[in-house]
Parts: structure tokens; C-alpha cells; sequence
């Protein structure tokens, strides 16, 4: 069956009532489109967990701040669509601002989940977080899913969404899923566009910083000098660093001398691309 795209909310209110009284669940996949195979790989776990699968395309003004790429954001919808009518997609949800935000972006009831928001990206990127939970917290009231699904990439982000789903007794089952990456190890992301060929062959070192830092922790080295050690070479390499930062996985604290489960998360800025990665480290498994 062809892929149904609306904007509208009466559409897709209708669709979702209709496949909850045939007693299918209904899974959400939220992006902002200028899809790739990372997001793929949500839609097909989406497909494999739900009788229904709604993918959301919307480039959210909320979570970016007013120096960012918002307006240069890339939109590609018909080629988007074109990737999911292949995906059996049950509905392609693509609302204007104006259907999120009908008061005005100034107006607009905010969710903001504090401490961890404003943290490693929310310290660099002031009101980020809020902007990624207020629209998710929307997405979520207009489909109704049972269960949505997050790229482990956005490891800051995803943590920021559990814990609003928690603390809103949101009944949605959050769901995250391992990052894909290309064959040098480079995360995908719709911001990768923007390397030039240069910074697209230096880009791959984010990851490789990251390997030898979880090597680094796994032989006994400290947090702190792994993350000195790692941003020394990401800034010889040429990457303007915002942070290296080795945390707990369950909630981005520092780690104390008993944690085992850990993360080491890097952003840093390779000319217009800001990139993010992350790579979890069990300092308690066998080596
Ligand atoms: O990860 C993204 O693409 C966005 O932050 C999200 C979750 C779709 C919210 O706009």
C-alpha cells in the first residue's frame, strides 16, 4: 500500500483511533528528516516491534539556538518519502509549525528536564534540550504511540527523553538503538553533509578518540586524564573540541571509584559540522 503523508492533525488522529480499535500497536519514529540509513534502522525496528509504524518529519525551531543551522537545516521531503514508501511505513507525519506550535514558538508551554539538560551539549547549547523535550512530549500526545525510538548518537538526548517520559507518567515505552555507522566508523548523521572532503576524511578520528579512550579506561587510566589525553589529539587533528567527557551511562554523572558502567561522550566542531558520538564502556566486563 502506498505510504499515506499528512500534515494534519485531524488525519492522524483519525488513522492512529482507527488502528487502536483494531488493537494494533502503534510505534513512533521522530526525525527531522534528511533521512539515512541510522534512521532506517529505527524504522525497521519500529516495523518489527509494532503492528503500525508512524515516522515523524519535523524540523523543530525550539532546539536550536539562534546562531544555529535551523534555517540551512536540510529538508528533503519527497526524497525522504521516496526512502520510506520502501519500509512499509504505515503513516509519514510532517506537520508545518504552525500545527506544533499554533500560539507561536514565543508562547508555547515548555517541558525542561532538569540537571541533565543542561549538561556536556545543554551547556554549549542553552535551551536545547527543552526544545527537544517540549516537541517530543507534543509528538508523543498527538500519535499516542506505544512505543518511540531514539538513536544511542544522541546518548544525551536519549537519557533527557526517558527520563521526561518518567517524570510526565508518559505511558510510552522508549526504545534506543545502537548507532549506525559508516564502514571508517563515522556516526551518520544528517549534519555529516556539511563536512567538506577534507573534514569528511578527518571526521572518522572523532570515533577513533573514542576507541582509544574506552581502551585507555579498560587499561586503568583516570576519567579525567582520558578525557585531557583524547582532547589533546582531537585538537591536534584539527577538531575544535567542545568537550570529552567520561560519564555514568545511567545518568551522565561523573563516575565515582565503584562505577563500572560508564560512556564516553565527544562533540566537537569540524568547521559548519558540529559532531557528536559516544561509545559505552563496561569497565566490569571480562577483557
Ligand atoms: O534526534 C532528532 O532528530 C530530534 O532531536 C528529534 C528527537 C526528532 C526531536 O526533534
Amino acid at each position: 500500500m502506498a505510504l499515506e503523508l499528512t500534515g494534519q492533525l485531524g488525519v492522524l488522529r483519525e488513522r492512529v483511533a482507527e488502528w487502536r480499535r483494531q488493537g494494533d500497536p502503534v510505534a513512533l519514529v521522530p526525525t527531522m528528516g534528511n533521512l539515512h540509513a541510522g534512521h532506517l534502522t529505527l524504522v525497521r525496528e519500529a516495523r518489527r516491534s509494532a503492528a503500525r509504524v508512524v515516522v515523524s518529519i519535523f524540523v523543530n525551531p525550539l532546539q536550536f539556538g539562534p546562531a544555529e543551522d535551523f534555517a540551512a537545516y536540510p529538508r528533503t521531503l519527497e526524497r525522504d518519502r521516496a526512502l520510506l514508501e520502501g519500509e512499509s511505513v504505515d503513516l509519514l507525519f510532517a506537520p508545518a509549525v504552525e500545527t506544533v506550535y499554533p500560539r507561536g514558538r514565543a508562547n508555547q508551554t515548555r517541558v525542561e528536564v532538569r540537571g541533565i539538560s543542561d549538561i556536556l551539549c545543554g551547556a554549549s547549547r542553552p535551551g536545547h534540550f527543552a526544545g527537544v523535550a517540549t516537541v517530543v512530549c507534543k509528538l508523543f500526545n498527538m500519535v499516542q504511540p506505544d512505543l518511540a525510538l531514539f538513536g544511542e548518537k544522541d546518548f544525551q538526548q536519549l537519557l533527557v527523553i526517558r527520563l521526561m517520559t518518567e517524570d510526565l507518567s508518559l505511558p510510552v515505552d522508549i526504545r534506543g538503538v545502537a548507532t549506525v555507522r559508516e564502514p571508517d566508523g563515522l556516526a551518520m548523521s544528517s549534519r555529516n553533509a556539511y563536512l567538506t572532503g577534507e573534514e569528511r576524511a578527518l571526521a572518522p578520528r572523532l570515533y577513533q578518540g573514542l576507541v582509544r579512550s574506552a581502551e585507555r579506561l579498560r587499561a586503568g587510566m583516570g576519567a579525567g586524564e582520558a578525557e585531557h589525553v583524547a582532547t589533546r589529539e582531537l585538537a591536534g587533528a584539527g577538531f575544535d573540541v567542545d568537550y570529552v567527557a567520561v560519564r555514568r551511562s545511567r545518568d551522565l554523572d561523573p563516575p565515582g571509584p565503584a562505577d563500572t558502567a560508564l560512556v564516553v561522550l565527544a562533540a566537537a566542531r569540524l568547521g559548519r559540522a558540529r559532531l557528536i558520538d559516544n561509545l559505552r564502556v563496561d569497565l566490569a566486563a571480562p577483557r
